[in-house]
Formats: structure tokens, sequence, C-alpha cells
């Protein structure tokens, strides 16, 4: 072994060994030095963090404002909006019946009080961005096509899920309602790896 090594130096032209040899050395230097670059994900690790967003999407309080009907839902069960609440032509309701007739600028106290928001409103019938009844698989095909999405682009959705007030509205819903399984900044670093491994669905 030792003899085939040395033989194998020996042959090469002197400039040649020299450069292999600083680079092995300026290799085995920057691997002391420096950490090494975090690893770009994966489609595999894409399609994971995929399943995490989508449970925080089709959770009660997401989903409660993204049905696949015309009437917003309530409660941890998702059972249909009393008072015959309907999505009107531009998601505020209908004449006489708009959301803002009950939902605040904020919660109100209590149990079974509205909660509120200023923007409170499902999405306008022309983009009903439907999360309810969605496989993963579906939910991730749709986010991803701007026929869908209003034209907003995968950046932009995050964009969204970040710094939306109303969306943050779901982290604090008031008395009696669980927030969505994962936090906000999980939710952003998990749709993040989604989006950087390439925005992989599952099958
Ligand atoms: C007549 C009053 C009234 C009107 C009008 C109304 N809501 Fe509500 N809404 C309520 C009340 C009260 C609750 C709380 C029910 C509870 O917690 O049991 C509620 C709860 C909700 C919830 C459930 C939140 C959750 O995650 O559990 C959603 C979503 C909702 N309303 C959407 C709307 C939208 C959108 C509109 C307009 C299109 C609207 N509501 C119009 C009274 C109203
Ligand atoms: C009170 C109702 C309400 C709640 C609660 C709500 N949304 Fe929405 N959501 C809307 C409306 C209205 C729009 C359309 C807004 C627009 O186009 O500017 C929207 C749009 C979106 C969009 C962008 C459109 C698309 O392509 O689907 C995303 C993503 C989204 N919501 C995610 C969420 C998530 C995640 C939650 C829970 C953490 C949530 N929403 C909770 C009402 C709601």
């Amino acid at each position: 072994m030792r003899m085939a090594v040395k033989e194998f130096g020996s042959r090469l032209p002197t400039t040649h060994a020299g450069a292999v040899c600083g680079l092995a050395l300026g290799v085995l230097v920057a691997s002391i030095h420096a950490a090494p670059p975090s690893p770009k994900p994966d489609a595999n690790t894409s399609r994971e963090a995929f399943l995490q967003v989508y449970k925080v999407f089709t959770s009660p309080r997401c989903q409660n404002c993204h049905p696949a009907g015309d009437s917003p839902l309530q409660g941890d069960d998702s059972h249909v909006h009393l008072q015959n609440v309907g999505r009107g032509k531009d998601g505020h309701g209908v004449y006489g019946m708009r959301c803002d007739t009950c939902h605040q600028t904020t919660n109100l106290p209590g149990e079974h009080m509205p909660p509120g928001n200023s923007k409170w409103s499902l999405p306008a019938p022309e983009h009903k961005m439907v999360f309810v009844g969605r496989s993963p698989a579906e939910l991730c095909r749709q986010l991803k096509d701007p026929k869908q999405t209003g034209g907003r682009s995968l950046q932009q959705l995050l964009e969204h899920v970040s710094t939306d007030d109303l969306v943050g509205w779901a982290w604090g819903p008031g008395t009696g309602r669980t927030p969505p399984p994962l936090s906000r900044s999980d939710t952003a670093m998990q749709m993040k790896i989604w989006i950087g491994g390439g925005a992989a669905c599952p099958q």
C-alpha cells in the first residue's frame, strides 16, 4: 500500500503534486474554519414540509373562512355558520347580513361571541380559495396555480401567510377556539422549506 502511494506520488510532475496538496490543505482548512453550508432542501424534504403547512391550512381557524360552499363555517367542528350567512358578491356578506354587522374590528370577549378583525370576510366569489375537503396533493397544486390564487406567486403566498393581519387572527382567535397546530413562524418556516425545495407536491 505504502509502496503504491509512493510510486504514484513520484510519477506526478512536482507542480501538479503541489497543487493537489495545496487543494487538499485548502479544503481541510475551509472545513475547519467554516460551517458547511446548509444543504438546499430536496424534493422529499419539500413534500414533508408541505404536509406541515397542510395541517395548518386545513385547521378550523383557517378553513372556516376557506369553505367549499358560500357559507362560512364556525367552531372547532367547522359547522355551517348560523343565521344563514352568505359570501355575497364581495365576500363581505349579503345586503342586511354583512359580516361587520356582527364582527367588529377585534374579538368580542366571551364564549360564542363574534371574533373580529377589520378585514373580516370570505374570499370573493371569483377566487374562492377553497381549503375544505382538499387532499394534500390537491391543495398543493391549487396553491401553485396563479389562476386559483388571485395571481399570487408562491413568494407572495408566503408573504401573505407571514404578515397578513387577517391570517394573523388565527393565532389569537378568542375564547373557546383552538389555534392552528403550528405557530405562525413555524408555518412560515415550513412554507420556506417547501418553496426552497421546488414546491414539491405529495402524490
Ligand atoms: C348575525 C351575526 C353574524 C353575521 C352577519 C356574521 N357572523 Fe360570523 N359569527 C357570528 C358569531 C356570533 C360567531 C361566533 C360563533 C361561536 O363561536 O359559536 C361567528 C363566527 C364566525 C366564524 C368562526 C370563526 C372560527 O374559526 O370558529 C367565521 C369564520 C365567521 N363567523 C365568518 C363570517 C363571515 C365571513 C361573515 C360575513 C360573510 C359573517 N361571519 C357574518 C355572527 C355573525
Ligand atoms: C376571517 C376569514 C379568514 C380567516 C380566518 C383566514 N383567511 Fe385566508 N383569506 C381570507 C380572505 C378574505 C382572503 C382573500 C384576501 C385577498 O385576496 O386579499 C384570504 C386569502 C388567503 C390566502 C391567499 C390566497 C390563496 O391563494 O389561497 C392564503 C394563502 C390564506 N388566505 C391562508 C390562510 C391561512 C393559512 C389561514 C389561517 C392561519 C387563513 N387564511 C385564515 C379570509 C380568511
